[in-house]
């Protein structure tokens, strides 16, 4: 059945593969970004997806937004919270705005999307929340407070959440990719890099399609049992 979805931070990286797989399961899907207008345009152009451009971690902006959405495809039923960003540095080092940064872009997000899409879910008795976390969030990383933090509170809120959807036909899951080939990760310092490559069992990064084919499990109609979980998808980096 199609339904409509939203993938925030959904025209590049993991979020890209995340709107193709759902396109490609049958979904009318909505990818959202926040900035590279560029990178949006050419991703609308090479698969036919709706691309709109609003902050997540702007209450007021995901208002108008999911607002749109509604009038112009549907009602959001598949919500995506992909939305992430790094602002990594040492504690000593982190000033007060790279904590809120990542804090609302992550974290805030999560509850702007949820809060405004949850009361339609739950009038038309189904939802599918996914939240994409991080391996960061279950282990911690070295310069990483704020988003370890951002990430370990997706895991509670998706928790508390779940236990609110439940009775309604709304699971809520989490994912917890470990370091995938993107160009978040392309961004950390080469030689960190290939020491954090060396700690993975399987011996490379990620693909983000190995993150996206989750998304669409844990978004099917079947996967109605399925909720308050967190899907670890790491090559073996870190076991829970
Ligand atoms: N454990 C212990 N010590 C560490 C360490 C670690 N993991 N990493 C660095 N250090 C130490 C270094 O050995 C160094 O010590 P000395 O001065 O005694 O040699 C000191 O800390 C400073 O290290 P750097 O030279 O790297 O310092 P920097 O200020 O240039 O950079 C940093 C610090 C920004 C944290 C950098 O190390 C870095 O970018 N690390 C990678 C962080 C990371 O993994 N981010 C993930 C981004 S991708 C992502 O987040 C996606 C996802 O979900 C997985």
């Amino acid at each position: 059945m199609e339904r409509v979805a939203l993938v925030t931070g959904g025209t590049r990286g993991i979020g890209a593969e995340i709107s193709r797989a759902l396109k490609a399961t049958g979904h009318k899907v909505v990818a959202s970004y926040a900035g590279n207008d560029a990178a949006a345009k050419a991703f609308a152009g090479e698969t036919g997806i709706a691309v709109l451009r609003f902050d997540a971690g702007d209450y007021g902006a995901c208002e108008v937004a999911v607002a749109e959405i509604a009038k112009t495809q549907g009602p959001i039923e598949i919500l995506v919270n992909n939305a992430g960003i790094t602002r990594d540095t040492t504690l000593a080092r982190m000033t007060r705005e790279m904590w809120d940064a990542v804090i609302n872009t992550n974290l805030g997000s999560c509850f702007n999307l949820c809060k405004l899409t949850f009361e339609g879910m739950r009038a038309r008795k189904f939802g599918r929340v996914v939240n994409i976390s991080s391996i960061n969030g279950q282990a911690g990383q070295y310069g990483q407070v704020n988003y370890a933090a951002a990430k370990a509170g997706i895991f509670g809120f998706t928790k508390a959440l779940a236990q609110e959807g439940a009775r309604h036909g709304i699971t809520a899951n989490a994912i917890a990719p470990g370091y995938i080939d993107t160009d978040m990760v392309r961004a950390v310092p080469e030689e960190v890099l290939q020491k954090i490559i060396a700690k993975i069992p399987v011996g490379r990064l990620g693909h983000a399609s190995e993150i996206a084919r989750a998304v669409v499990f844990l978004s099917a109609e079947e996967a109605g049992f399925v909720t308050g979980s967190t899907l670890t998808i790491n090559g073996g980096q870190y076991m829970v």
